[in-house]
């Protein structure tokens, strides 16, 4: 049984040949990636500095599937406005770097684009219970933000659940429905991505593992078929 929603497969670029970028994305778009993820990280929010506003932008102009863009500032409320404008279809922004989270996801739906919110491990979901009606999409970081290569933080499945019955509980009350897609994060494996579908998300962002495989359209197939196995999604 399945619950109608679709798995998507989006490839993480953190770890793609930054000389060779047009090639990485059509590689990632010929493999039957269903979006691109993009990590900007500003060497202050997460220790690493990657690429900002100037490349997202040239890359939602090249690309051919949606583009998400993942916010990793420290200064999330100041620099939201140039991320708008680099037409990204979903914006994800962290709960812990940004001061006024409503505001800011207002601005994103205002000028027509989804609004994403990124929780760090050790956030906790109640953090968005208040402002569930802004939100298109849930992005559970199932390792701390930063890197790529890391270890799926196993015991964040269970934060998916609680992620997943909140939309639920809250839907019981609600006079009207709200819904967003619970998508993860870091580590995703034939093996981790079972236990994510079966928590209750049907989103990923794929990132090593397409990068460092020979066969990346393999990579992505051999995803889809293990996530179908875990039920729930179709794929
Ligand atoms: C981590 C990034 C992830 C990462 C995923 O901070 O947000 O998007 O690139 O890559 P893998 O699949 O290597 O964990
Ligand atoms: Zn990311």
């Amino acid at each position: 049984m399945h619950n109608g929603k679709k798995i998507n497969l989006g490839v993480s670029i953190l770890n793609a040949d930054y000389l060779n970028l047009g090639e990485e994305i059509k590689k990632a778009e010929d493999a039957g990636a269903d979006f691109i993820h993009l990590d900007v990280m500003d060497g202050n929010f997460v220790p690493e500095i990657t690429f900002g506003q100037m490349m997202v932008k040239n890359i939602k102009e090249h690309s051919s599937i949606p583009v998400q863009t993942h916010l990793m500032i420290q200064n999330t409320d100041s620099q939201i406005e140039s991320f708008i404008e680099t037409g990204s279809d979903l914006i994800i922004i962290h709960v812990e770097s940004c001061k006024h989270i409503y505001g800011c996801l207002k601005k994103i739906k205002d000028n027509n684009l989804k609004t994403g919110v990124a929780l760090n491990p050790a956030t906790p979901v109640s953090s968005i219970f208040n402002i569930i009606e802004i939100i298109d999409y849930l992005l559970i970081m199932t390792v701390e933000p930063g890197y790529g290569g890391q270890e799926f933080i196993g015991n964040m499945v269970y934060k998916i659940q609680k992620a997943a019955s909140a939309l639920e509980k809250y839907n019981e009350n609600a006079s009207r429905k709200f819904f967003f897609d619970i998508g993860v994060d870091g580590g995703i494996n034939e093996e981790t991505i079972k236990k994510a579908v079966m928590a209750g998300t049907n989103s990923f962002a794929v990132g090593t593992a397409f990068y460092r495989s020979q066969d990346p359209a393999k990579v992505l197939h051999d995803l889809r078929q293990a996530s179908l196995k875990a039920g729930q999604f179709t794929i």
